[in-house]
């Protein structure tokens, strides 16, 4: 059973981010940039049919949904090399094509106009799965398209699919940019509700961290988007290297997510990789045994999220090692790293640290003998939504920019929706703060505490 994954990106970041993520893909699994497996890879015991259904022998296609409000991006993607790689049914680009001007409530509303075709064309792609696994969606957190559309779609997928996992790679605005989107904190605020309530698990991609190691990193003074998305696109394909190279464990999201996620709202993942590489920008390597990696997975800098590690602690770690190893070395490496103790845990569980060895894509050469994706639940990842809730404040305390909020429907009468996210955004804060003592698991049945010492 190939355990399906059907990838929606959403919005302009979406959608440039997916195209590299499935350029980076089809090289792996030896498919030219129009869907036809290449003569070198018939043989290959690789799960193409993961991320991909076959329309003849020898062509394959995207199991995604390329979904915009305004024309450029998809057009730009329909008129490159990558023309007829998607199926032209799974694209959808709003009959209005003006966007959502960077405004959660229009990208929201237009979701909602749209909803039919939109779930129509998932519920086919869907039904042409055998045993659908669950969903990807890419989109940015602090546009309007892929935060609003995005946040009404993931409502209505957690509706129609219950028992699909629902997992998200959101991209977190730069802090460091004020010219980027001035409401995107508003709209931050808002599409988190929906990541707290309606996703399984959010990997996190932050501009600030992506862009700091672009430039501290791998040295490129001005990093383009093209590069920081060429970061983002091994991160992803990296992390499902296992669900489409499987071995005998996490090889599907399921167990993948299963370990990472203990307690079911401290689901916002971040990542870290090693050695990185991206374009022609080959960082040097000296060594790159299984422990220096794993080592280096631990280093704040590596860390793609712009939380430092040194406070808090790890929930748990998922380590994806690809490359020639054997087990005995990874043994020895997470031996080391506990008894050095190179990572802080929470005490209110085991020290979660799983390692997964995986085949590297036999395609694609590679400077390095060994490479490292981290995935980890870092209680630290509050610190980011402590920052998007002071920013919020500050445009709140003066009612700025509210007047293309109260034009959609949902805003028209009150701003309920946005006190509620609110209370939601400072209820997860909470709750990762509290993970970050030993008596969690009482946390949040303060009040049914106190309701029992009343009566
Ligand atoms: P509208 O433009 O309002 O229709 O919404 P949208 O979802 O299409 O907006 P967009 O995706 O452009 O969201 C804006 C946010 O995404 C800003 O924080 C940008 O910095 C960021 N962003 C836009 N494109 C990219 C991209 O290709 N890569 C990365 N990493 N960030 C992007």
């Amino acid at each position: 059973m190939p355990r399906e994954i059907i990838t929606l990106q959403v919005g302009q970041c979406g959608n440039q981010v997916g195209i590299e993520f499935w350029k980076q893909l089809i090289k792996e699994h030896g498919i030219n940039n129009e869907g036809i497996l290449e003569e070198f890879a018939l043989q290959g015991d690789d799960r193409k049919d993961v991320f991909f259904y076959q329309a003849d022998d020898e062509h394959y296609i995207p199991r995604a949904l390329l979904i915009d409000m305004e024309p450029r991006v998809i057009n730009y993607i329909q008129t490159s090399q990558f023309s007829t790689l998607f199926n032209p049914e799974n694209i959808f680009i709003s009959k209005d094509g003006g966007g959502a001007g960077n405004n959660w409530a229009c990208g929201y509303s237009q979701g909602e106009r749209y909803q039919e075709e939109l779930m129509e064309m998932i519920d086919r792609e869907a039904d042409g799965s055998d045993s659908l696994e669950g969903f990807l969606m890419l989109h940015s957190i602090a546009g309007g398209t892929g935060s609003g559309s995005g946040s009404y779609i993931l409502e209505r997928l957690n509706d129609r699919f219950p028992k699909k996992i629902i997992q998200t790679y959101s991209v977190f605005p730069n802090q460091n940019e004020t010219s980027d989107v001035v409401v995107q904190p508003y709209n931050s605020l808002l599409t988190l509700r929906r990541l707290a309530q309606n996703a399984d698990a959010v990997v996190v991609l932050d501009n600030t961290a992506l862009n700091r190691i672009a430039v501290d990193r791998l040295k490129i003074p001005i990093p383009t988007v093209s590069q920081t998305n060429s970061l983002v696109a091994m991160v992803m394909a990296a992390s499902t290297t296992t669900l489409r190279y499987p071995g005998y464990m996490n090889n599907d999201l399921v167990s993948i997510l299963a370990g990472l996620v203990p307690t079911p709202r401290c689901h916002f993942l971040m990542t870290g990789y090693t050695p990185l590489t991206i374009d022609r920008h080959i960082s040097s390597v000296r060594k790159t045994t299984v422990l220096d990696v794993m080592r280096r997975l631990l280093q704040t800098k590596n860390i793609m999220v712009s939380t430092s590690t040194k406070n808090g602690n790890y929930i748990s770690i998922l380590n994806i090692i690809q490359g020639d190893v054997d087990a005995t070395q990874i043994h020895k490496s997470l031996q080391r790293i506990r008894e050095r103790k190179l990572a802080s845990f929470i005490e209110w569980g085991p020290t979660s640290i799983q390692v997964a060895l995986s085949k590297k894509s036999p395609y694609i050469e590679t400077s390095h003998k060994v490479s490292g994706l981290m995935l980890a639940n870092h209680t630290s990842i509050h610190s980011l939504f402590d920052r998007i809730l002071k920013q919020y404040h500050k445009l709140r305390n003066r009612n700025a920019f509210l007047d293309q909020y109260k034009k959609e429907p949902m805003f028209k009468d009150s701003l309920d929706e946005f006190d509620e996210s609110r209370e939601c955004l400072e209820s997860l804060i909470s709750e990762y703060k509290a993970a970050e003592s030993k008596n969690y698991l009482d946390w949040g049945n303060d009040d049914n505490m106190r309701i029992e010492e009343q009566q």
